[in-house]
């Protein structure tokens, strides 16, 4: 396969993070390594990679600080950009973490008035996105959490989650704003324990909302692997639901602070059958990709490493198609029996009266193998690309 196959195109809808790019690689232990970058180059930048859309916060277009004029100028030159480039803006967020005052959240801080003005900030920026087209609405609850137990009430913060979303739906559908919100879970960091952890977590939680419909999930790479868990089966879970909105894709090297790296970058495997349940169909959101230049890289890394996220996307996905596509692979599937699950546990007009008296040939059933590992074997053999 030549290089120039993995060029990407629009029709791939790949689509970036305006802070990805922007990260200026502040963190615990340093200061920014790279000077700030207006959302209009972000745009640019990646409109010349070969990128398809945009996502943003607020704040990543204008400062929190700033005047009504200056406000209008920033969003004025990121629109300028867009228009432009044809870059599309899918969706779009919220900063509820950066501003001292998020020191304890957003939706369910302690504090009322945090609470109050965290809701309002919302709607604010539900009028922008709508406004510039975006179809989805993330919602992350960055500092939603707590380090210590009789800090945070867990049911309480649950409810005031419930009333956010609750009133933040009801705003929507009175302004009529073609909108759906994605909540994206993450287990830890910035705060000890992140409220809605995982996917799991936030699909039961969706279901008390009173406007469920209009909430499904942003599942993020790096935040279920930080938790031991399986991306592609929480994806996969969410579309079984009918609640895969939108997808943050990077990569992560298991259980460890939230690395954010190039998708295909940290666990290779795991990408691999992350795009293969991306391409078993059923996801109609952007390719979108949520990860962070690391502070070593100037500003040529930046766009190398966003060049790299699409680019190792088209490899894997490659990969895939041929995989899937292999008549050894098929018949080590058939071997494997992997259709057979599809097959209803009863047949047509049986009951549990035709499984309660089953009488087992249990010796012949115990000797039979699966031949998983010469699957397996298949798989890991185009990735690692001897095949
Ligand atoms: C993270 C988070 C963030 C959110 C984004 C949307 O890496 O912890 O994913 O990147 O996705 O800020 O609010
Ligand atoms: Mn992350
Ligand atoms: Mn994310």
């Amino acid at each position: 396969m030549s290089t120039e196959a993995y060029i990407p195109s629009i029709g791939d809808r790949f689509s970036f993070g305006i802070w990805t790019v922007g990260w200026q690689g502040v963190d615990v232990f340093g200061a920014a390594v790279r000077a700030p970058m207006p959302a209009e180059r972000a745009v640019r930048k990646l409109a010349e990679l070969g990128a398809y859309g945009v996502n943003f916060h607020d704040n990543d277009v204008f400062d929190f600080d700033s005047t009504e004029t200056q406000r209008e100028e920033r969003i004025a030159a990121f629109r300028a950009a867009l228009d432009e480039t044809g870059l599309v803006v899918t969706t779009a967020t919220t900063n509820l973490f950066s501003h001292p005052m998020f020191r304890d959240g957003g939706f369910t801080a302690n504090d009322r008035d945090v609470r109050r003005f965290a809701i309002s900030k919302v709607m604010r920026n539900l009028d922008l996105a709508a406004e510039l087209g975006a179809k989805i609405y993330v919602c992350w609850g960055g500092r939603d959490g707590a380090e210590s137990g009789a800090a945070k009430d867990v049911r309480a913060a649950l409810d005031r989650c419930k009333e956010a979303f609750d009133i933040l739906c009801g705003y929507v559908l009175d302004q009529g704003y073609d909108l759906r919100f994605a909540i994206e879970p993450k287990p830890n960091e910035p705060r000890g324990d992140i409220l809605l952890p995982t996917a799991g977590h936030a699909l039961a939680f969706i279901n008390s909302l009173e406007h469920s419909e209009l909430v499904g999930l942003n599942p993020e790479v790096g935040h279920e692997e930080m938790s031991g868990l399986n991306y592609a089966h929480a994806i996969t879970q969410a579309l079984w639901h009918g609640k895969l909105f939108h997808i943050d894709l990077n990569g992560q090297h298991g259980p460890r602070y939230d690395q954010d790296l190039r998708f295909g970058a940290g666990n290779a495997r795991g990408a691999f059958w992350v795009v293969d349940a991306l391409e078993a169909g059923g996801y109609a959101g952007p390719v979108h990709f949520d990860y962070k230049p690391p502070r070593t890289e100037d500003d040529d890394g930046v766009w190398a490493s966003a060049a790299a996220c699409m680019r190792n996307y088209l490899i894997l996905r490659d990969k895939v198609r041929a995989f899937r596509a292999d008549p050894e692979v098929a018949e080590a599937l058939r071997a494997a029996r992997v259709g057979e699950l599809a097959l209803p546990t009863l047949a047509d007009g049986e009951s549990w009266r035709d499984l309660r008296g089953i009488v087992p040939d249990a010796a012949a059933m115990g000797e039979r193998g699966m031949g998983f590992e010469r699957l397996d074997q298949l798989a890991l053999e185009y990735l690692y690309g001897v095949r």
